[in-house]
């Protein structure tokens, strides 16, 4: 994620160019201000671009030992979970964009946006799309959990933050509607200019509509592609972005893809975006990993990361989200140099660990303690 994006617009600096005299209606010193001037720019454009800068996520080492209250199915494929504490405490507070670790019974981890009513403390509400070719994750949820079934969960935790502005669009794709859904109700409720677009193969594989449908029809567009014919396109998708607004997506990787290469043309300022995968590999270049458990003497190309080579050899790898920032594929290192790559290593626990999923070498071998 370190490709330029959108270019920042000129209305920050008009301020800057127009030097106020002092009290005594002397002309300032330009130099100072210009220095402090650039010195705002630079911030406000690094701001304004969180999404390459995410911040830290803050680890929660908080098990939660919860209940499936219902199961409810809400598209083809589509189930929510509604999960409360078997005693009905109240459960840690939440804002949009957050996610559950859910444990499964397997011992799988994964993550799960948080899709219900941030101010219900009682309940959390996570929807989960059936994916027979996937890592079987979502089979797992599907097939074994139902009302009345226990599982752990760790956080609330918050990798996509919702921050507050004045203009919003929000993209949905499919089950990318999950954290969108509390962002798109928290705006409405607090009066802001909004506008959502939600996509989608076809209605029927889209969770939520009739939740959507209580909300202003005028902000709201629902398109699914067995109407359209074909996909949105990024400038299709942007073509409902109030001026300067922050836009939130998060659904499919070409969906994702467009709409990052349509900005700069577009109404808005700002990106923020989620995955439901691993990201595409940048700038990588190829290494070598021993596994010195498992006596392992692996290549990882260019194209590839260390956890999808090592998953190969040694399946029971743990992992979860593959995009460095839950924190599950912390692994020792033991010789070598490492490029991290994460978002939740701290300097300290860079010194002798990897995010395997992410994070790559930039010497030429690396021993790592799996
Ligand atoms: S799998 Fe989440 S940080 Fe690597």
């Amino acid at each position: 994620m370190t490709a330029p994006e959108k270019t920042g617009t000129t209305t920050s600096m008009a301020g800057h160019e127009q030097i106020p005299p002092d009290l005594y209606r002397r002309r300032r010193a330009d130099r100072s201000y210009r220095m402090l001037g650039a010195l705002i720019t630079g911030y406000e454009r690094l701001s304004r671009y969180s999404w390459r800068r995410r911040p830290p996520v803050v680890a929660v080492n908080r098990d939660l030992h919860l209940v499936v209250d219902e199961v409810r199915q809400q598209a083809d494929e589509v189930v929510s979970l509604r999960l409360v504490h078997p005693r009905g405490h109240t459960l840690p507070a939440w804002q949009p964009g957050a996610h559950l670790d859910v444990v499964l019974p397997s011992g799988r981890m994964r993550q799960y946006s948080l899709c219900g009513d941030p101010t219900d403390r009682h309940s959390y509400r996570i929807a989960v799309r059936r994916l027979a070719d996937g890592d079987g994750g979502s089979v797992e949820v599907h097939d074994t959990l139902q009302a009345g079934s226990g599982v752990t969960v760790r956080g609330p935790r918050n990798a996509f933050p919702f921050v507050t502005t004045e203009r919003y669009l929000f993209l949905a794709g499919g089950i990318g509607i999950t954290p969108i859904l509390p962002m798109v109700r928290t705006a409405a409720a607090r009066g802001v200019d909004w506008h959502f677009v939600y996509a989608g193969r076809s209605r029927e594989s889209m969770p939520f509509l009739d939740e959507i449908a209580q909300l202003d029809p005028h902000r709201v567009w629902i398109r699914p592609d067995t109407h359209y014919g074909i996909p949105a396109s990024g400038a299709e998708l942007l073509e409902h972005a109030p001026e300067g607004a922050t836009v939130y997506c998060c659904g499919p990787a070409p969906m994702i893809t467009g709409v990052r290469l349509d900005l700069p043309a577009s109404r808005a300022e700002a990106l923020h975006f989620e995955r439901f995968s691993a990201p595409p590999i940048v700038n990588g270049t190829p290494f070598h990993i021993d596994l010195a458990h498992s006596g392992h003497s692996l290549q990882v190309p260019a194209d590839r990361s260390a956890l999808s080579v090592i998953r190969e050899h040694v399946p029971e790898v743990a992992y979860s989200c593959r995009q460095g920032f839950c924190g599950t594929c912390k692994t020792r290192v033991l010789a070598g140099e490492v490029e991290h790559r994460d978002h939740v290593l701290t300097d300290t626990e860079r010194a002798e660990n990897m995010m395997i999923c992410v994070s790559r070498a930039t010497s030429q071998h690396l021993k790592l303690d799996l």
